[in-house]
């Protein structure tokens, strides 16, 4: 059998990895600024995840949620006191797609209303409603097409105020700060004035925080910077530094009732055991100053370099614009210095490392970077 062939990816065998380093099959070391894609949160096989992983399958990998799973309240417990959100409500499920597929849906079951409201540039997932409120017509099937969705230019503010005027909206989703769409940052005012909107006619304002959340920006959640609090935040990717996590925080003013959501494998004992230990080390090793502290340092340095276009973001996530005659840097860092980065079209780098990044490895990058641009 053959491999679905979607993925377009680079030759590069990863075999082990440490920290911020992983080695391929040959034991070439790279710098991982990617994260696997803004997930390796705590640090690849981190001692502390391997060990509370490894004793949690010991005992037990998996039951449903048929029964009482005591590390889902540990989990929820946890995750509201370094949120600071202590009392909203958690549901815990696999991945961030299915996170905001169920926001989204969690807010028309609360509402009764069916218009949502998402934003240009913005990318939300791969699942049928997720998709549908992704600004990437190449990757919404006609199965997924809907006219419950209507899509406003990211931070118009007077856009929003008209949608709002001549719509029943349900729910508005944003991510604080656009991943995908090249690390573009959500104003404090236009995320202010959603949540001010949504107070005003009863819809739910969705913090889409699968990327930009979770410790990455130096706040538990991007949005956090606005002050201000969404009624629904969707989360996943550094939830469980690899393990699939998702789940989302729901305020309390939306009430449960049996069978409204679910899911066979969500909140399992080793995802919660994944989640603990990644929540356990960010705190331990106050991964989130870390984050804004790097990250600070490096968005300061990477202003300097006069050959890029913009340097965008907060804490660890960071995107570097560059002029087209500058595009081949990415991979020259890959393939010639052994840096993994991601990308945005066109010509954006994305630095999503491991909140444990060090100034060593900042400084190895900007090094590297340096002699690239120069
Ligand atoms: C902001 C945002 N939301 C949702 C998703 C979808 O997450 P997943 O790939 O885990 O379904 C992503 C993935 O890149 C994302 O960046």
């Amino acid at each position: 059998m053959k491999l679905f062939d979607v993925y377009p990816i680079n030759p590069i065998n990863i075999v082990k990895g440490e920290g911020s380093l992983v080695y391929d099959d040959k034991g070439t070391e790279y710098l991982d600024l990617y994260g696997g894609h803004a997930v390796i949160s705590i640090g690849h096989t981190h001692p502390h995840y391997v060990k509370r992983l490894e004793a949690q399958l010991h005992q037990i990998g998996f039951y449903s949620n048929s029964v009482e799973i005591p590390l889902q309240k540990q989990l929820a417990e946890k995750l509201g006191h370094l949120s600071g959100k202590e009392d909203y409500q958690l549901f815990l499920c696999n991945s961030g797609a299915e996170a905001n597929e169920n926001a989204l849906k969690l807010a028309s079951f609360y509402n009764g209303k069916k218009k949502v409201i998402a934003f240009s540039g913005s990318f939300h997932g791969r699942t049928s409603l997720a998709v549908a409120v992704t600004d990437n017509p190449k990757i919404v099937a006609p199965v997924n097409e809907t006219s419950n969705v209507l899509f406003l230019p990211w931070l118009d503010e007077q856009a929003l105020v008209k949608a709002f005027a001549h719509n029943e909206i349900s729910s508005v989703i944003i991510e604080g700060i656009q991943g995908v769409g090249g690390i573009k940052v959500a104003t404090d005012s236009f995320l202010q004035k959603i949540r001010t909107l949504c107070d005003a006619y009863n819809a739910v304002f969705i913090a889409d925080s699968v990327q930009c959340g979770y410790g990455r920006t130096g706040k538990f959640f991007a949005h956090d910077f606005a002050g201000i609090n969404a009624d629904i935040y969707t989360m996943a990717k550094g939830m469980g530094n690899g393990f699939p996590v998702g789940g989302i925080i729901i305020s309390p003013k939306i009430k449960p009732s049996f069978g409204m959501l679910g899911t066979t494998f969500g909140g399992n004992h080793l995802a919660c055991a994944a989640g603990l230990a990644v929540l356990e080390v960010m705190e331990e090793d106050n991964l989130m100053e870390n984050a804004a502290e790097i990250g600070g340092y490096l968005i300061t340095e990477l202003k300097k370099f006069t050959q890029v276009l913009e340097v965008r973001g907060r804490g660890l996530m960071i995107g570097i614009e560059l002029p087209a005659e500058l595009a081949h840097i990415r991979k020259d860092l890959l393939f010639k210095h052994h840096i993994f980065t991601g990308e945005a079209k066109p010509n954006v780098i994305r630095l999503l490392p491991a909140l444990t990044l060090s100034r060593a490895n900042a400084d190895r990058f900007l090094e590297v970077f340096g002699t690239l641009v120069n």
